[in-house]
């Protein structure tokens, strides 16, 4: 999505014969809004439509938590157990019609391929790394990547030995470069936050000429379809366009910082229809003589707000920990827990690392995410105070 980009062998025109190993190459379009946003052309060495077997429907059921109270919620992800591939071994923990929210920590390994059909992936990588396999080539991962999966790229994970722990949110939408980052040819602006040499873009290996059965699994939502193609899917020979899986390191977000306290919008990484995904990284303090380095207690009265807790100390909350994710509603204010505003006076900085996910219509608190639940946190702003 951010820029033009090339790889491998591509004909001098669109759509006019191209014949580099004799053969004929199979051009297919990619593209986003019907024929009207961007896309990407693509050249195989074999035709993509070929399906030689389908294969049975299993489902994922995503359905909400039985207690639905409406209340401030700490989910100890870390307490969830390991399990399942990086598709079926999801944890649900929260949804709305624009995005769901998972974390995995995956304990098998996969030789299939796999598309996400219905929803664009934005795969945070909070431990482990690898190589993100895909049709347009290899992206290499590493722990504190955002990988951005659009919907239709065929693609499955090779992670290295060690754990791995994914932070997953599906959309409806594209996951996108703030507007207001970008000027009006799309390039990153000066003082955006990162620029296009931060952004990862895939390298395309020599094309996989097998032909035999390979399984490709097929995201619908809530089922997963099998099919068999009858080649490699990656046989691409060349494409070029705007339409990519790409990544982009949470360390090479550089923060803006104030004189007195900046609320979130500062530290927004992407944008979609129906949410904004922001990142916390380690940054100076605020420096006004007075200034209170924790944030102010805040009504967002038309979001829900998501925090994934990465790494550091984070000075606006008590009681949570590294893979704690605290799911603050529309409908009650929070903000810093009693005690934690004296002790902030004069603190010059701070190393929190944290992943921000705030929805613009309500979530669904997930099953999944009972076994999680804290049920102090709601009551943990009872006690104590500044005074
Ligand atoms: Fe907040």
């Amino acid at each position: 999505m951010p820029f033009y980009v090339k790889q491998g062998a591509l004909p001098e025109k669109r759509h006019v014969v191209f014949k580099p190993r004799g053969g004929h190459t199979y051009e297919e379009l990619v593209s986003r809004q019907g024929f009207s946003d961007i896309y990407s052309n693509v050249y195989h060495l074999y035709p993509p439509t070929t399906v030689t077997a389908v294969g049975e429907t299993e489902a994922l059921p995503v359905i909400p938590l039985a207690d639905a109270v409406h209340r401030n919620r700490h989910l100890k992800t870390f307490a969830l157990s390991a399990g399942g591939d990086w598709v079926r071994g999801r944890r649900v923990l929260a949804y709305n019609a624009d995005v769901t929210v998972a974390t995995v920590e995956p304990a098998e390994s996969t030789d299939w391929f796999y598309r996400n059909a219905r929803a664009d992936e934005l795969v945070f990588v909070h431990h482990g790394g690898g190589v993100l396999e895909t049709m347009f080539g290899d992206l290499t991962v590493r722990s504190g990547d955002y990988v951005v999966i659009p919907r239709g790229v065929i693609h499955r994970w090779r992670f290295d030995d060690g754990r791995v722990k994914l932070l997953i949110t599906e959309t409806a939408g594209p996951v996108e470069t703030p507007k207001h980052f970008r000027n009006q040819w799309g390039q990153l602006l000066e003082h955006a936050p990162y620029c296009e040499r931060d952004l990862r873009t895939p390298v395309l290996n020599p094309p996989v000429d097998e032909r035999g059965e390979f399984t490709l699994k097929v995201k619908l939502g809530d089922k997963l379809q099998t099919v068999v193609l009858g080649h490699h899917p990656f046989d691409l020979i060349g494409w070029d366009g705007f339409y990519y899986p790409w990544a982009f390191n949470i360390e090479d977000f550089m923060p803006v910082v104030g004189k007195v306290h900046l609320p979130p919008p500062v530290h927004v990484t992407f944008t979609g229809p129906g949410f904004v995904i922001c990142s916390f990284v380690p940054r100076l303090f605020d420096f006004h003589q007075d200034a209170i380095p924790i944030p102010y207690a805040h009504s967002n009265v038309d979001s829900d707000e998501i925090l994934y807790y990465v790494a550091g100390n984070f000075m606006s909350r008590k009681g949570i920990e590294s893979e704690s994710l605290t799911l603050h509603p529309m409908g009650y204010p929070h903000g810093p827990q009693p005690g934690l505003l004296e002790p902030s006076l004069g603190v010059k900085e701070t190393v929190e690392l944290a992943v921000m996910i705030d929805t613009f219509a309500p979530l669904t608190v997930a099953a999944d995410a009972g076994p999680a639940d804290d049920p102090d946190y709601p009551l943990s702003w009872a006690t104590g105070d500044d005074q």
